[in-house]
């Protein structure tokens, strides 16, 4: 009888004590924990003392901002009331300087400081390390091995290509207009972007503005874009291993799928392509390649070709940068003209005596619309397709005003800030076309939407053309009103979206 229960509580103490040393480990590590988060909290604060800010929660930090879709509006007045700059905490332990003055701008962007981790490591399941979320020397190589894609003798035929994207689309419309003459045009114009880039960087050819794969495409980066954005603000969604146990991992590494089958199909074509000898040559004939055969043909400085993975990371790179941003952009402009009658007028006006019908718009003629630039620029400025940028100081900074900060913090551009700060431009919120006007002058670093210094928008001439080519074709067939009853919202994302989509209202001109 003895030796039985001798032999029962053995096995029980043994558990016991195993629950004992593991509830006392838990415990340390809990505390060790607390005592970073404590430790890393103090460190920020006093870097951050000489910068004031709206008062925030200790551990939720300043959620409150960007609860309720009201995260636009604080950043406005932010800039009313504390100058240059100013701390906003992501949580209790994560805080990044706001920047929204031009002095600040140009100190940072003449740095080499790498992207923020914290918030670009989150896009690297789905983008890759391509030219976008590169540092250092590889960076650098990438960067140098890809400008030449973007030589205006490859830029210069692309326009015949974007004006026929844009022609199909606005076909549609017209079909679309004997229903109803509301539409909602974002879904629409990112068809037609991405249609675009398709078809100039990667050489794909027909109209996929109609085409199935293309729409899950776009589907799977609108999600990527507010999962991404999401995970960027929540504490508990930062560890791989934890975030993917929840249903927006889930949802994230689903998209991704979907984004990569996109691509793997272009890459795939292209290659086959190049097996056939008269394809071969024709590229032995041009004199500059164009984006993805010089990734094909790519070969790095130890005569090595990219690897697949880095290859595969440039097109999911330039497939996302090439068409998001430019729908972006085109529909808010659209959307400020719609609601500028005038202006809108006058643009319409300069074009129709440019091109007449429009039907042969060329690259000569994008430098001949001084009126509609100006536009396009003010709706840049106003709804910058990118609102901000993420770096992580390599060394400390010292600004113009005395203030500096330690190296390893981090620090937010927002453009959308800096476009909006009463401070740079008087009565920010007006349209104003003529703050563009040749004769006007700005401090060089009050307008960013492409950013600046050595990590600029490398697609930024490709993007101006493109936005002018759409605005000119879609101004000589419709004249554009705002749906009073759906007002877009601004919403930040990786690009700046609208909550509720663009909705205008559309007449067909004869
Ligand atoms: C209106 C349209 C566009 C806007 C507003 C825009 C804006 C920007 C901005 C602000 C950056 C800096 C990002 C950062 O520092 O994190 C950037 C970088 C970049 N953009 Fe654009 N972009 C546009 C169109 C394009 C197009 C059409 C392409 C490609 C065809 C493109 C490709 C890139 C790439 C690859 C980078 C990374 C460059 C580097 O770090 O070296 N963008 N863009």
């Amino acid at each position: 009888m003895s030796v039985s229960l001798l032999s029962l509580t053995r096995p029980l103490d043994t558990v016991s004590g195993f629950l004992q040393v593991a509830s006392l480990l838990g415990l340390a590590l809990l505390l060790l924990k607390a005592a970073q988060f404590y430790w890393h909290r103090q460190w920020l604060l006093k870097a951050i003392q000489q910068f004031p800010s709206p008062p925030s929660h200790w551990f939720f930090g300043h959620r409150q901002e960007f609860q309720k879709g009201r995260e636009l509006q604080e950043l406005k007045k932010r800039t009313e009331k504390y100058p240059c700059a100013s701390p906003r905490w992501l949580w209790g332990s994560r805080v990044s300087l706001v920047v929204y003055d031009p002095d600040y701008m140009r100190m940072i962007l003449g740095r080499s400081d790498p992207k923020s981790d914290g918030s670009y490591r989150l896009m690297a399941p789905w983008i890759g390390y391509g030219l976008l979320l590169l540092n250092g020397e590889i960076w650098f190589q990438h960067r140098r091995m890809l400008t030449p894609a973007f030589h205006y003798d490859i830029l210069k035929p692309y326009v015949r290509l974007m004006a026929d994207s844009v022609q199909v689309m606005l076909d549609k419309w017209e079909e679309l207009l004997t229903q109803n003459s509301h539409l909602e045009i974002f879904e629409h114009v990112s068809l037609m972007t991405l249609d675009t880039i398709m078809k100039c960087a990667f050489s794909y050819q027909g109209n996929h503005q109609a085409d199935r794969n293309s729409q899950a495409y776009i589907q799977a980066i609108r999600d990527l874009n507010n999962l991404v954005f999401a995970r960027v603000r929540n504490v508990f969604y930062q560890k791989d291993i934890f975030y993917g146990l929840t249903s927006e991992g889930r949802r994230n590494h689903k998209a991704c799928q979907l984004a990569h089958e996109h691509t793997d199909r272009v890459i795939k074509l292209r290659k086959a392509q190049l097996q056939d000898e008269g394809e071969l040559e024709k590229i032995r004939n041009k004199r500059h390649l164009d984006f993805l055969d010089i990734l094909l043909f790519a070969k790095m400085e130890n005569g090595r070709g990219l690897s697949d993975k880095d290859l595969r990371a440039e097109v999911d790179t330039f497939m996302f940068e090439g068409h998001d941003t430019t729908a972006s952009g085109i529909s808010w402009i659209l959307y400020a003209l719609a609601t500028h009658p005038e202006h809108q007028q006058r643009c319409r006006e300069e074009i129709q005596s440019l091109l007449g019908d429009g039907a042969s718009i060329t690259w000569e003629h994008l430098d001949q619309m001084p009126y509609t630039t100006m536009c396009i620029k003010e709706a840049l400025r106003l709804y910058p397709p990118v609102p901000g940028v993420g770096r992580e100081l390599s060394k400390p900074i010292t600004f113009p005003d005395g203030r500096s900060l330690p190296r390893g913090f981090l620090v937010l551009l927002s453009f959308y800030a800096l476009h909006h700060n009463p401070n740079v431009w008087p009565n920010p919120e007006v349209f104003d076309p003529s703050r563009f006007a040749p004769d006007a002058s700005r401090h060089s670093h009050a307008f960013l939407p492409f950013s600046g210094g050595s990590r600029n928008c490398i697609g930024q001439h490709f993007a101006m053309n493109e936005l002018k080519v759409a605005v000119a074709l879609t101004l000589l067939r419709f004249e554009l009103a705002p749906d009073p009853f759906r007002i877009p919202v601004p919403t930040p994302r990786i690009v700046l979206m609208s909550k509720n989509g663009i909705h205008l209202h559309l007449r067909k001109l004869l």
